[in-house]
C-alpha cells in the first residue's frame, strides 16, 4: 500500500498540529480527574508504579502501534484494520475488533461528558465565589448538592455534548488547532502553579509519600485498574489515536512524537496527582473518596487563597477544555467511520451519534441520584459472581460501563491492535511507518509490540482471574 494517500476527512497541517491533537485526546480528564481518584482508592504508591509500568510496557507500544495502523490506512479504524488486513492476506473480520472499539469510544463519551459538564458548571460557582472561604466540609457538601440534582447534571451534560459535537461536525481538522495551540500550555501552567500551592500547604511531602511510597501487598489489587487507566489516559484501545494517526502527514518522525505525547500525559498524571494529594491531606478530606476528589480538593484550595476566585475559573475553562478536546477524539472513529461507509453528511452522523451517547449518559446523570439505590453486579446472593474481577459487586450505572470500558474492552482493544501490528502487518511495514533510524532502538519496539505489551495484556487477565 502507498503510504502517501491522504484521509478524505482531511489532514493534520504539520506534525506539531498532530502533537497538538494527540496531547489533546490524551490528557483531559483521565489525568487530572481519573488518575487522581484511582490512586486514592488503590493504595497509593502502588498504583502509581504499576500504572507507569503499564505505560512504558503495554501502553506505549499499543500506542505506536495504533498510530502507525491509522497511518498507513488513512481511514477510520474498522476500514484501516479491513484493508490492512486483506492486503496482508488475513481475514477482513479484524476490522470488527476495531468496530467493537469504536462502540466503546463512545461508551466512554456517555459518562465522560456528565462529568465534562461538572467541570463547566464549577466554572460559573467559581465565578460566583461560592467556594470563598469553605470549610472542607462545605466543599463536600456542595458537591454533593450538584450531583444530587438530575436536571442541573443534565443540562451540564446537554451543553458539554453540543460543544464536542459542534467541532466534529466541522471537522476536526479544522476545529481543533486554534483551540489547543493556546489551551493546552496554559493547562500545564495552571497545573504548576496548583503544584507551587500545594507546596505551601504543609503536607507536600505527605503527598509525595502516599503517591510513591508503596506496599508490596496492594500491588496486585490495582493491577487490572491500573493496566485500564493506562489505556484510558493515552486514549488508546479504541481506535481514538489510530484515527488521529490517519490525519498524520506522511514525512512526520511517528516514533519520537507518539512517545513526547505519551511522556507529556504521563507527566500530567503524576503533576495532577502531586498537585492534589497534598491539599486533600490539608483539607483533611479522605484520598479514597472516589469521583468527587477533584470537584471537592481543588474548590477547597481555591477558595482559601488569594485570587483564588480568579484563578480558580481559570482552572476550571481549562479542565473543560482538555475535557473536551478528549471527548472529540472519541467520538471522530465512529463518524468516520460512518461517512466512510454511508457517505451520510457529517454534520448529521455526528447528530445522531452524539445524541445517542447523550442519551445514555442520562444513566451516568441518574447514578449520583435518582438511580443511586440501583446496583448491578451484587454478589451475596445474586446470580452474578464476579467478585474476582476486583470492586464488582454493587457497581451502579456509571460503575458498570466505566468496568465494562476501562477494564475489559479497552486492553482487549490494545490487544487487538499490537498483534495486528506485530503479527499480521509484518517487520516491514511497521519498519516503514516507524521510521526508528536506529536499527536497535526498532528492534526494541516491535519486540515490545510482537510480544512484551500482548503477553503483558493476558498476563494481567490472568493474575486478576486467578488471584
Ligand atoms: N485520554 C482521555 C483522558 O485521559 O481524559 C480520555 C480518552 C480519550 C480515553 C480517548 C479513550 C479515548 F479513546
Amino acid at each position: 500500500m502507498s503510504t502517501d494517500k491522504v484521509s478524505v476527512h482531511g489532514g493534520w497541517a504539520s506534525r506539531w498540529v498532530f502533537v497538538l491533537a494527540a496531547t489533546g485526546s490524551a490528557v483531559g480528564l483521565g489525568s487530572i480527574w481519573k488518575f487522581p481518584y484511582m490512586v486514592g482508592m488503590y493504595g497509593g504508591g502502588a498504583f502509581v508504579l504499576v500504572f507507569l509500568a503499564c505505560i512504558a510496557l503495554i501502553g506505549l507500544p499499543v500506542m505506536l502501534a495504533e498510530t502507525l495502523i491509522g497511518r498507513r490506512a488513512r481511514q477510520s479504524p474498522a476500514n484501516a484494520l479491513k484493508v490492512l488486513a486483506l492486503e496482508a492476506g488475513h481475514s477482513a473480520r479484524w476490522s470488527w475488533w476495531a468496530f467493537a472499539g469504536m462502540i466503546t469510544a463512545l461508551l466512554i463519551l456517555s459518562f465522560y461528558s456528565v462529568v465534562g459538564g461538572w467541570s463547566l458548571d464549577y466554572i460559573i460557582d467559581m465565578g460566583h465565589g461560592d467556594f470563598q472561604g469553605v470549610t472542607s466540609d462545605q466543599v463536600g457538601a456542595y458537591f454533593g448538592k450538584v450531583v444530587a440534582d438530575p436536571w442541573r447534571l443534565t443540562f451540564w451534560h446537554t451543553l458539554f455534548m453540543v460543544l464536542s459535537a459542534v467541532v466534529i461536525a466541522r471537522g476536526v481538522v479544522a476545529g481543533l488547532e486554534r483551540s489547543l495551540r493556546i489551551m493546552m500550555p496554559l493547562l500545564f501552567v495552571m497545573l504548576l502553579v496548583l503544584l507551587g500551592y500545594s507546596m505551601t500547604t504543609g503536607h507536600f511531602m505527605q503527598g509525595v509519600h502516599f503517591m510513591f511510597d508503596f506496599n508490596s501487598e496492594r500491588l496486585l489489587e490495582g493491577l487490572l485498574p491500573a493496566m485500564g487507566h493506562a489505556f484510558f489516559s493515552l486514549s488508546v484501545g479504541v481506535g481514538s489515536i489510530m484515527i488521529y494517526g490517519a490525519y498524520m502527514p506522511k514525512g512526520a518522525s511517528l516514533s519520537g512524537t507518539v512517545v513526547g505525547v505519551a511522556l507529556l500525559d504521563t507527566f500530567v498524571s503524576l503533576v495532577a496527582g502531586m498537585a492534589l494529594f497534598p491539599i486533600v491531606f490539608a483539607a483533611g478530606l479522605s484520598p479514597s473518596e472516589g469521583p468527587g476528589l477533584m470537584f471537592v480538593s481543588l474548590p477547597f484550595a481555591f477558595g482559601n487563597v488569594a485570587f483564588g476566585q480568579l484563578m480558580g475559573v481559570v482552572f476550571f475553562v481549562l479542565v473543560a477544555i482538555a475535557a473536551w478536546s478528549s471527548a472529540i477524539s472519541l467520538l471522530e472513529p465512529m463518524v468516520a467511520y460512518l461517512v466512510e461507509r454511508t457517505k451520510v453528511r457529517r454534520a448529521w452522523v455526528t447528530f445522531w451519534l452524539a445524541f445517542s451517547c447523550w442519551f445514555v449518559g442520562l444513566g451516568t446523570v441518574f447514578s449520583f441520584n435518582i438511580w443511586q439505590q440501583a446496583k448491578f453486579f451484587v454478589s451475596e446472593g445474586g446470580v452474578f459472581h464476579l467478585y474476582r474481577w476486583g470492586a464488582i459487586s454493587g457497581l451502579d450505572f456509571f460503575g458498570v460501563i466505566d468496568f465494562f470500558t476501562s477494564r475489559i474492552m479497552l486492553p482487549l482493544g490494545g490487544l487487538c491492535f499490537v498483534v495486528f501490528a506485530g503479527w499480521v502487518m509484518g517487520r516491514e511495514a511497521v519498519r516503514d511507518e516507524l521510521s526508528i533510524r536506529s536499527p536497535v532502538m526498532f528492534a526494541l519496539a516491535f519486540f515490545l509490540m510482537r510480544y512484551i505489551a500482548p503477553i503483558g495484556i493476558l498476563v494481567v487477565f490472568a493474575a486478576q482471574l486467578w488471584k
